[in-house]
């Protein structure tokens, strides 16, 4: 019950990692706020996080009471500001965010246009930058932390994938950068960095006409992919106390995609 008395805010609970991460912070006992651009998805979310009861592993009971799900855009100063907000007054403070909400695509770098490219850095850089700049001060006044989604594709070149890899190493570097600005406060600053993991954002990748199949093998592992719970793992990890003198590091579950 690494999370018992936690609140934690978590985006893009509504699918893949997000909702793993979501679910495996209730089961260890955490409050956790659920926001997502897509009310569907954060029913789906509700639902499994109140159907699936007892955990074998765990041994503790999942509580619907405990999911709260709320429809909100990242890419919006205003509505970050407004679900962190809301977020205190109504559980009495934060503890915990985890920036999963993400966007991506494959675009040779002609056909990238300005919405494509918008909406990368809109969801995946400016939607880390204002949520977390809207829990700071709560998170200073908790001693919390923040556990941002980056990726394998932040740390080394993809082809197909320029706009993509821009905004995860932009959010490595808001990492770094915050945890520094931070340094002298309680808080603690860390970021997941995945490779392939099987959710709907890989499952809907549509690759470029004629595409450099040799390139794209680099960028696929020797391991295959990852579940999401493997994900949500390593974030519950950076997030609990076990992780108590990390601070502005980014941890690689990518089985050695990037080792070498
Ligand atoms: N799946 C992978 O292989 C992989 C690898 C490395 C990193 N990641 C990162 O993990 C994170 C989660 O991705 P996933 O694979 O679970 O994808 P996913 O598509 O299953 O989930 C992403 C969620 O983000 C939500 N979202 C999109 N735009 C939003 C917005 N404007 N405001 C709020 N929510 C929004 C979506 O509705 C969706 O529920 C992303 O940041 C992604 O870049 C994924």
């Amino acid at each position: 019950m690494r999370f018992s008395k936690k609140v934690a805010l978590v985006t893009g609970a509504g699918s893949g990692i997000g909702r793993a991460t979501a679910a495996r912070m209730v089961s260890e006992g955490a409050v956790v706020v659920g926001s997502d651009i897509s009310s569907s998805g954060l029913d789906e979310t509700a639902g499994i996080i109140s159907s699936s009861g007892l955990d074998e592993t765990t041994g503790i009971i999942n509580d619907a009471a405990a999911f709260y799900p709320v429809v909100s855009d990242v890419r919006s100063r205003e509505a970050c500001h407004e679900l962190v907000d809301s977020t205190v007054t109504e559980h009495g403070h934060l503890d915990v965010l985890c920036n999963i909400a993400g966007v991506a695509g494959c675009h040779r770098v002609g056909d990238v246009d300005q919405s494509t490219w918008d909406q990368i850095m809109g969801v995946n850089v400016s939607g880390v930058f204002w949520m977390s700049q809207a829990a700071l001060p709560h998170l200073e006044s908790s001693g919390g932390c923040i556990v941002n989604m980056a990726s394998n594709a932040g740390q080394i070149g993809q082809a197909y994938t320029v706009p993509y890899c821009a905004s995860k190493a932009a959010v490595i570097l808001i990492t770094k950068a915050m945890a520094m600005e931070t340094i002298r406060t309680p808080v603690r600053i860390n970021a997941v960095a995945p490779g392939g993991v099987e959710t709907n954002l890989v499952a809907s990748f549509e690759f470029p006409a004629d595409p450099d199949m040799e390139l794209m093998g680099r960028y696929m592992g020797f391991r295959g992919m990852a579940q999401a719970g493997d994900i949500a793992s390593a974030v519950a990890y950076l997030a609990s106390d076990e992780a108590h003198r990390i601070h502005g590091a980014v941890l690689s579950v990518d089985a050695g995609l990037t080792a070498g």
